[in-house]
């Protein structure tokens, strides 16, 4: 335990634009929790990867597993991180995932809807309430600059329709609600609350679209014209974890190489 470091969870760590995160984090000195669902060697991987990138002696990284989409595992992966780490100053809500089978909401099932809000929706919306709830009681010091932090990874799709998966784009359009609503409910106790909403990026989630998005994005599709990596993610929270924008609140931060722009 080391109560003097901030200390920030990060949910899916393991793998992806979690993992890019949890390294940005380490980087700038922040203590890591680095949470999975199922997969254990990522998430020890992304450990070891976190210590190299650590520039003080005293950071700690610990994988914690726990599923999001649970109620009970959510609470004890909230009172596991306080019993290693002694503290937490900051959350990603970062897990997340896609449809098991991308299919027209036409022919699309309730049960992959509630699959998706369950773990997309409900787990960030709770997780946010159970952390809080420690703040809130426990009323620790302040270590980030600027105040506790919750950052919340939505998506693109947040407000761009994808016919073929309809309920991930509810899924992320709640959780970007989820943010406004904790945001406006937290000003006032020293939290800030952002959203985070990533374009198209390069990880096991758009492995299999990636021969039908090449050229799309090669064409413009992403005005920057190329795909994004879990680093660009990872550069971005650092600087709301660390403080860069602590007289912002409920802010969205467009991490999608200009998708988000219109044009006519
Ligand atoms: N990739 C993109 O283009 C893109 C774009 C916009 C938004 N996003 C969002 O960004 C976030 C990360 O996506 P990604 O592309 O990095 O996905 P990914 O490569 O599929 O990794 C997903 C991560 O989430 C974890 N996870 C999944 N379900 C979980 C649960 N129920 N409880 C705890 N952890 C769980 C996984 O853990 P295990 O390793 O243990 O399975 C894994 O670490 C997601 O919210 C996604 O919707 C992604």
């Amino acid at each position: 335990m080391n109560t003097a470091t901030p200390v920030v969870l990060v949910t899916g760590a393991g793998r992806g634009i979690g993992r890019g995160i949890a390294l940005q984090l380490a980087a700038a000195g922040c203590s890591v929790g680095v949470n999975y669902r199922s997969n254990a060697d990522a998430a020890e991987a992304a450990v070891e990867e976190c210590k190299s990138y650590a520039p003080h002696q005293g950071q700690l990284f610990f994988a914690l597993q726990g599923d999001v989409g649970d109620t009970e595992s959510r609470n004890s992966l909230v009172e596991h991180a306080l019993s290693l780490f002694g503290r937490i100053d900051g959350l990603v809500n970062n897990a997340g995932v896609a449809p098991l089978e991308r299919n027209d909401i036409v022919d699309a099932t309730e049960e992959s809807f509630e699959r998706l809000l369950r773990i997309n929706l409900q787990g960030p919306y709770f997780l946010t309430q159970k952390v809080v709830r420690y703040w809130l009681q426990a009323k620790p010091k302040a270590l980030l600059s600027g105040g506790f932090k919750v950052v919340f990874v939505t998506s693109i799709s947040a407000d761009t329709v994808s016919l073929n998966r309809g309920e991930y784009c509810v899924s992320k359009a709640g959780a970007a609600m989820g943010a406004q609503l904790w945001a406006q409910r937290l000003a006032g106790e020293n939290v800030q609350v952002y959203e985070v909403r990533p374009g198209i990026i390069a990880t096991d989630m758009t492995e299999g679209v990636k021969q039908k998005y090449d050229p799309l994005i090669a064409d413009g599709m992403v005005p920057q014209r190329r795909w994004g990596y879990p680093e660009d993610l990872g550069k971005a929270v650092r600087s709301l974890i660390e403080g860069d924008m602590a007289f912002s609140t409920g802010s969205v931060i467009h991490v999608d190489g200009g998708f988000h722009i219109k044009e006519l």
